[in-house]
């Protein structure tokens, strides 16, 4: 994998973007992954693909990126936020001066202080116990693939949501136009009829920064004929509904729309 992040393989990503409760998530009606096969296509260190494992409801979480770096630093993720959530059934509260234990089904990453960053940093993180496949963190892994050239095993039994955040530049500027299509066919060849893709397209005019990094991307860039205003009408040709633009959130230039297709 060159040094320079081409795909947008961008490593401490999620220094600069905090993702802890992800607001693009929120975006989301409540139910979107609950009891759901889900694809995190492009899914970085993970970050995003533990929340909807730990906090969302979904039945299976796959997260695939073309960097085997950050895959693996996924998996380390896993640990790390399965470290931090306090067991089933209850969490600490602070309440005033007092401390008290209050029921919930699971304690997210963030809001727990049952095994404290420190110790996992000094002693490892905390083993794994056998449990049902579809509760966290038996429910997500991670795989290491150009998704758009190349299927992975869990491809073949489908999704019901395909999430693909801040990949559609990156996609398209390395494989231009026709990249862009087959992603599109390849994500409508995996949803299960009435599945959900939820899109977070990066604005053309963001694409003139990218380009600098590489004379590949300006070589690409040149013949592209696409522009991200046209995923609606690709996505229509494929069978999706059309677009419900579900808001726009985060800081500074990663203020950027979420936008949901289903299949037909
Ligand atoms: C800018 S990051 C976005 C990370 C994450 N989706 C988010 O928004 O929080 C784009 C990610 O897509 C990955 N990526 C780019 N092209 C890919 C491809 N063809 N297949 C799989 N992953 C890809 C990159 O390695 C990078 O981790």
């Amino acid at each position: 994998m060159s040094s320079v992040p081409i795909h947008g393989n961008y490593h401490g990503y999620y220094a600069k973007r905090p993702c802890v409760n992800d607001p693009r998530l929120a975006l989301l009606p409540p139910s979107t992954f609950s009891g759901k096969r889900v694809l995190d296509v492009g899914c970085n260190e993970g970050w995003v693909s533990c929340e909807i494992a730990q906090s969302h409801g979904a039945s299976k979480v796959v997260g695939v990126d073309i960097d085997d770096a950050l895959v693996r630093a996924a998996w380390r993720r896993r640990r790390t936020v399965w470290s931090a959530q306090g067991p089933p059934g209850e969490t600490a509260e602070t309440d005033g001066q007092s401390r008290k234990r209050k029921r919930v089904d699971v304690d997210p990453v963030g809001e727990a202080d049952y095994f404290p960053a420190s110790c996992a940093h000094s002693l490892g993180p905390l083993p794994i116990p056998q449990s049902s496949p579809d509760v966290f963190p038996h429910n997500i892994s991670f795989r290491t693939a150009d998704w758009v050239n190349e299927a992975i095993p869990e491809d073949a039994t489908g999704y019901d949501v395909v999430l693909a955040f801040s990949i559609t530049k990156w996609i398209h500027l390395n494989g231009g136009d026709a990249a862009l299509d087959t992603f599109f066919s390849r994500v409508a060849a995996v949803l299960a009829p009435g599945g959900q893709f939820i899109v977070e397209p990066q604005a053309w005019e963001t694409y003139r920064k990218a380009k600098r990094m590489d004379k590949k991307l300006r070589d690409t860039a040149q013949g592209l004929k696409l522009r991200p205003e046209d995923f609606p009408r690709m996505l229509a040709k494929l069978g999706f509904s059309e677009l419900v633009e579900l808001g726009s959130v985060g800081d500074g230039g990663f203020h950027r729309p979420v936008d949901l297709y289903t299949k037909l």
